[in-house]
C-alpha cells in the first residue's frame, strides 16, 4: 500500500505520515529532507541557492540513507529548500529515488508537496492536509519557542506565507492537491484527532480496494 500525504509547511503532514507508517509498519520518506539536503550541500560549499548546475550535482549525489533529520530540519533551511525545489533539474534528479522508494515491495508512506501528483500518482491513498496559515504559524512558533528559539510569531507567519506562495506558484510540481486526494483540514484538530481522521481515510480507501 502506498500512502501519499501532501500539504503546506507546518501543516503536520510529517507527524501524520510518521504515525501512519508506524501504524501500518511501512517505511516512511519525508521528501522535504531531500530538498533540505540539496540546500544544505549548497550552503556548505558556499554556492548560491540559485546555482542550478551546482544544485543539480548536489541532488544527483544525494542518498536517502545519508539524510539526517536533526541536521536538516532546522528553521532556516526550509526557506532555502523551497528555493532549490523550484529548480526543475533538481526535481528531475530527485525523481527516480523517490519513485523507487514509493514503489518498493509492500509499499511506503511518503509526505511532501508532490507525492500524490508526481511521485506516486498511483498511490492507494492520497491525503492533502490543510490548515490556515495562522494556525500553522502558531504551532510552528510554539515548537520553536519550546526548542529555545527567540522568535516572533509574526516572523514565523511571514516565512510560512512566503513558502506557501513559492511552493504553490512554481511552474513545476506546484503544491496542489491531486484530483483524487482526500482533503483533511486540521485547523481545528489536535494531532490525536488529525491522526484518527487520517487513519479512517486510509481504512476507507483500503476497504474500497478490498484491503490491498
Ligand atoms: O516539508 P519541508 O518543510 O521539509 O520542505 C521543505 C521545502 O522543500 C518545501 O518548502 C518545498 O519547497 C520543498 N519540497 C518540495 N517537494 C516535496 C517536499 C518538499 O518541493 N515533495
Amino acid at each position: 500500500m502506498i500512502i501519499a500525504i501532501d500539504g503546506p509547511a507546518a501543516s503536520g503532514k510529517g507527524t501524520l505520515a510518521r504515525r501512519l507508517a508506524a501504524h501500518f509498519k511501512l517505511p516512511h520518506l519525508d521528501t522535504g529532507l531531500l530538498y533540505r539536503g540539496v540546500a544544505r550541500a549548497l550552503l556548505d560549499s558556499k554556492a548560491s541557492l540559485d546555482d542550478a548546475a551546482a544544485a543539480t550535482i548536489a541532488a544527483r549525489v544525494l542518498k536517502i540513507s545519508s539524510l539526517d533529520p536533526v541536521r536538516l530540519k532546522t528553521k532556516g533551511l526550509g526557506e532555502a529548500a523551497s528555493r532549490v525545489a523550484a529548480i526543475p533539474q533538481v526535481r528531475e534528479a530527485l525523481l527516480a529515488l523517490q519513485k523507487d522508494f514509493a514503489h518498493q515491495p509492500g509499499g511506503a508512506v511518503l509526505d511532501g508537496r508532490d507525492t500524490g501528483t508526481v511521485i506516486a500518482p498511483d498511490a492507494d491513498v492520497k491525503i492533502f492536509i490543510e490548515a490556515s496559515a495562522e494556525v500553522r504559524a502558531k504551532r510552528r512558533h510554539k515548537e520553536l519557542v519550546a526548542a529555545g528559539e527567540n522568535i516572533r510569531y509574526e516572523d514565523v507567519l511571514a516565512t510560512i506565507k512566503s513558502r506557501d506562495t513559492r511552493d504553490s506558484g512554481r511552474s513545476i510540481a506546484p503544491l496542489i492537491p491531486a484530483k483524487d486526494a482526500v482533503l483533511l483540514d486540521t485547523t481545528h484538530l489536535d494531532i490525536e484527532a488529525a491522526f484518527r481522521a487520517a487513519l479512517s481515510i486510509v481504512e476507507a480507501a483500503r476497504a474500497g480496494r478490498g484491503r490491498s
